[in-house]
């Protein structure tokens, strides 16, 4: 039997990613929906769309979730069995600079979207929420159960779509939500550290490391993200009364360390400077993915250095 996915953000790190993966069975039928904003080069997302589109199975509109009316017209459209939303506003320091963004990209248009279809015959609704909602702890490995200390504007209005999508109770047993940790890979987002850093090399720059590199930050592969997102649309109810799941690979790297990896990768020795601590940046994320493994089995999840190298020919091929 086909199925019909409908993935917001498909122009995004992410939802590429997801997408990709999906259309690989030719029985999914896949949509993807993005505004394609400026938010970093639209020229990547540009890359992605093009690779995306050579999927028969896949197609895409570009739409601006605050448009509920739009928004509406193309789910009505589309009538969706599964949702994947995944499009948003990303970024800790940017949310400094910029908090109507999140207002937008992350609150107005979740609102918009659980509105239009909290009435629609979904089978599974899937939500991309995010470590920061955890801000700083105590206790590492962080789990699910934590308290929430959202410390910028990115982690309140994620912690605040967690919220909207928790007591919908229409939603209620077909809803997910998950919290992904430092995604790196092919294609990523330029303004995470590892392409920042990758670039600067490039082009024989030095990149700052704030907080003298001593960071820590549980990177996580992102063709490791996509596959738990796939396993949880075959999962059965009882994975969806337990509602919220890390993903992670649960093993915490210094900046500084990755930063010695990847020069080591490009046989390149970095030109760093080290920087005092930003303010609104979380010090160390590592999360436990024992709820994850206990509920959707265990699995390996790729070691840096293996992720890294598939990263690093990304860049290098597209350029970006
Ligand atoms: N990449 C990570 O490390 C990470 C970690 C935790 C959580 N997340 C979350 O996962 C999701 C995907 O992240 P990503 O890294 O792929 O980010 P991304 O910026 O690459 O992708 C998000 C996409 O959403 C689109 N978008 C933004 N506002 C929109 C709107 N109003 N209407 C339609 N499209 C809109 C953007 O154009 C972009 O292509 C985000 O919600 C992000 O907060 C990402």
């Amino acid at each position: 039997m086909t199925s019909k996915y409908l993935i917001t953000g498909s122009t995004g790190f992410i939802g590429y990613h997801l997408v990709n993966r999906l259309c690989k069975d030719s029985k999914n039928i896949v949509y993807g929906i993005d505004s394609i904003n400026s938010y970093y080069t639209t020229r990547l997302k540009k890359i992605r769309l093009r690779i995306l589109k050579k999927n028969r199975n896949f197609s895409f509109k570009k739409l601006n979730m605050t448009n509920k009316k739009q928004l509406s017209l193309e789910i009505n459209k589309i009538n969706p069995n599964y949702i994947i939303h995944l499009a948003g506003q990303p970024g800790v320091m940017y949310s400094f600079k910029n908090p109507k963004s999140y207002l937008k990209n992350n609150l107005i248009a979740t609102k918009n979207l659980i509105n239009i279809i909290r009435h629609k015959n979904l089978k599974k609704f899937i939500f991309g929420s995010s470590s920061s909602v955890y801000g700083e702890q105590k206790k590492y490995p962080i789990k699910e159960n934590s308290s929430l200390n959202p410390k910028n504007y990115y982690a309140l209005t994620k912690k605040k779509c967690e919220e909207i999508i928790l007591n919908d109770k229409k939603l209620n047993n077909k809803s997910i939500i998950f919290r992904f940790f430092t995604v790196y890979g092919p294609l990523s987002r330029p303004d995470m550290f590892v392409s920042i850093f990758l670039k600067n090399l490039k082009k024989n720059k030095t990149t700052f490391l704030y907080n003298k590199g001593n960071h820590f930050r549980d990177y996580t592969y992102v063709d490791d993200i996509v596959e738990f997102l796939i396993k949880s649309l075959k999962k059965r109810k009882n994975i969806f009364k337990k509602k919220i799941y890390n993903i992670c690979a649960s093993r915490p790297k210094k900046i500084i360390d990755l930063v010695g990896i990847m020069g080591r990768n490009l046989n390149i020795r970095p030109s760093i400077k080290f920087m005092p601590k930003r303010k609104g940046e979380m010090l160390k994320t590592y999360g436990s993915n024992n709820k994850l493994l206990k509920e959707f089995g265990k699995k390996k999840f790729t070691r840096f250095e293996i992720g890294i190298k598939k990263t690093i020919k990304y860049f290098k091929k597209y350029n970006y």
